[in-house]
């Protein structure tokens, strides 16, 4: 089921996924602060991500570059020229409104208009700020973070936050060069954050102004981009279903007509998704020619080009590039998560997690609190189990409904009880526990020297 957005942003706040940022002092719009659970759920979608797309090949290579650049990097890449978004003033107010939002808000698709464009139709059919008021000029808004390095402020000291990780990986494309000496295909590939200043941010995690993307530069012989694209195209896929267990039924591949792509894409592909405000863009995928390299050479006066020891040549590749908003894939795994039944004539909210993303993969608690052979058993195992899998959680607060009530609101697939048999109560049962599933509310007795292998297989 997908739910309502309130659902998911009332669960996330009540048990430690998702805050607001900056709170207590009312926030700030854009940004958000990751709790602990939050935090396991986000490394968990980072790591299946790394380990898919790069330990388990041999020709990407992972980097961390830093936020802040050189502003003539934005400057080459054309973000300090052309990273902008209509814009559209209230004339009375002075509020700033995303020009194609008021339009889509008013039954318009404006897919593929120039900012003329948008600007003629505002006119035309007299629409109206939301509190009522004319509006201004459609015109081009700057997203980038502006500051300055040091403690002078002047032109030659401006630097902004990056908009996207790309840029740090084009710059190091030399260097992996001289210190790997890969032949292409190969690729580069980063997490980290990223920073747009959105006119209007909202949609909870979706559209923020503090981001995190992983971000892959895949460099390519000029003529062979098609099946390398074709393959990430599937792969995106693949990661959505089989890594985070997204439902396929709620994937949607679209092409981007040419008005629509970001000035550096000749051909891309979103992979759109169904969240509980309707089918938005999840992830990236385009075609960037030799755009960037050869930005990057002129302006630097690097040479970026690479020399194939087969044919003797020496060409600038093309880019290949397939990207991924983290905080976007944190909303898509929620909202598809996201469950309501009724268990034992009681209703229930479950968040339903593939057990690789889920942020704690058991619980595990003494049937009685107030017994204190059954905690030391129960302390026992769970020191052991901690061991072996990390992500596991002790509980013993409230009766052992609520326990799995609060258990299930947070996605944990299995919840462990050490129980009078487990202590030799019943002789057949001794040093054994009881684990109910969380989706089926099922209970099974496992000898506790299989604990591990049962709950990770
Ligand atoms: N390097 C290419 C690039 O940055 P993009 O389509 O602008 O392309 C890539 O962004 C991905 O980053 C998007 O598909 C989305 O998942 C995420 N993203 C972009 N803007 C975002 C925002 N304001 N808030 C949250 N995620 C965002």
């Amino acid at each position: 089921m997908t739910t309502s957005m309130e659902n998911i942003i009332s669960l996330c706040k009540r048990r430690g996924f998702i805050y607001q940022g900056s709170e207590i002092y009312g926030g700030l719009a854009g940004t958000w602060d990751y709790g602990p659970l939050g935090v396991a759920l986000k490394k968990n979608i980072e790591n299946l991500w790394w380990k898919r797309f790069v330990l388990d090949r041999e020709n990407i290579y992972g980097v961390d570059a830093a936020i802040l650049m050189n502003q003539d990097v934005w400057k080459a890449s054309g973000h300090v020229g052309g990273f902008s978004d209509p814009l559209t003033e209230d004339l009375k107010t002075k509020k700033r409104y995303r020009a194609d939002h008021l339009l889509e808000e008013n039954g318009v698709d404006p897919r593929g208009m120039t900012l003329e464009k948008m600007d003629a139709v505002i006119k035309e059919k007299g629409l109206k700020s939301p509190e009522g008021n004319p509006l201004g000029d459609v015109r081009q808004f700057n997203m980038m973070f502006k500051t300055h390095a040091g403690a002078t402020q002047d032109d030659a000291s401006i630097t902004y936050l990056r908009p996207e990780t790309a840029g740090g990986m084009f710059v190091n494309f030399k260097n992996i060069i001289d210190s790997f000496h890969p032949k292409l295909p190969f690729g580069m590939a980063q997490v980290g954050k990223a920073f747009r200043n959105e006119i209007a941010p909202r949609d909870f995690i979706f559209r923020v102004r503090e981001l995190e993307q992983m971000e892959i530069e895949f460099f390519v012989k000029p003529d062979d981009w098609k099946p390398h694209f074709e393959r990430f195209q599937k792969e995106q896929v693949e990661f959505l279903t089989q890594d985070l267990g997204l439902n396929p039924a709620h994937i949607h591949q679209v092409e981007i007509a040419a008005e629509d792509r970001a000035h550096y894409s000749k051909w891309s592909v979103d992979t759109e998704f169904d969240f509980p405000m309707g089918q938005k863009e999840l992830l990236g995928l385009a075609y960037r020619t030799d755009f960037d390299l050869k930005s990057h050479t002129t302006a630097s006066k690097v040479d970026l080009s690479y020399y194939d020891e087969e044919t003797k040549e020496r060409f600038t590749p093309h880019c290949v590039e397939p990207t991924f908003g983290l905080g976007r894939l944190m909303l898509a795994v929620l909202s598809d998560a996201y469950q309501e039944d009724e268990q034992n004539g009681e209703k229930r909210v479950y968040l339903k997690f593939d057990k690789k993303v889920a942020p704690v993969k058991a619980a595990v608690f003494p049937l009685l609190k107030n017994k204190p052979e059954l905690v030391a058993k129960a302390r026992e195992v769970y020191s052991a189990l901690k061991k072996q899998i990390p992500q596991v959680m002790w509980d013993d607060n409230g009766n052992i409904g609520k326990r799995y009530r609060r258990q299930d609101e947070i996605g944990t697939p299995y919840c462990v009880t050490i129980d009078f048999d487990t202590l030799g109560e019943t002789p057949a049962h001794a040093d054994t526990v009881t684990i109910r599933d969380r989706d089926t509310g099922k209970q099974e007795r496992v000898p506790i020297s299989k604990l591990k292998d049962w709950i990770l297989n």
